[in-house]
């Protein structure tokens, strides 16, 4: 069952469109952030799927088991800001995870997701300095960091198409 709280956005395209609207997480942004962080595994499997060669699909499998650390710093941080403890949920106890079957692979839809990616590290970067809490701010730069790698890789990517 989903521990997602039942306030909170319940698509992923809703919950992408409020994550960016954040400057300063609440504990219920992180919750929703743990969330699409975990589901960002399937999608990139389901590109990986459809990739036409071995080195643009080890690009998505590396970014995908990273947005799976993602989910996982960010719970940490919930803890660590909020004191609560927000585990990582399963695949089937996510709303926002899917695996698209009809993934088609093109240099402008990648492109778009690296810029995604960027603006993940934008992102990030915000909430960590608004925080200004020294560890927690730690674990959000990091994913950052992760993210602006994310985009760099699917621009190499988008480049091989
Ligand atoms: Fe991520
Ligand atoms: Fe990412």
């Amino acid at each position: 069952m989903s521990k997602l709280p039942a306030h909170l956005p319940q698509t992923v395209d809703g919950a992408s469109a409020h994550i960016y609207t954040v400057t300063t997480p609440s504990a219920d942004d992180l919750k929703l952030m743990v969330f699409l962080e975990a589901a960002g595994q399937g999608f990139y499997g389901a590109f990986a799927e459809a990739a036409p060669n071995d080195e643009i699909r080890a690009i998505f499998n590396k970014n995908g088991q990273e947005e799976v650390g993602h989910a996982h710093r960010v719970s940490r941080a919930l803890k660590l800001l909020f004191n609560e403890d927000f585990d990582v949920p399963e695949p089937a106890d996510n709303p926002y995870y899917a695996w698209p079957k009809d993934v088609v692979l093109s240099k402008d839809m990648i492109s778009g997701i690296a810029q995604q990616e960027l603006a993940g590290d934008a992102l990030y970067d915000l909430w960590a300095t608004n925080l200004g809490h020294e560890e927690a701010s730690r674990l959000l730069r990091r994913n950052g960091k992760e993210e602006k790698g994310h985009g760099e890789r699917m621009q190499r990517a988008a480049g091989m198409l």
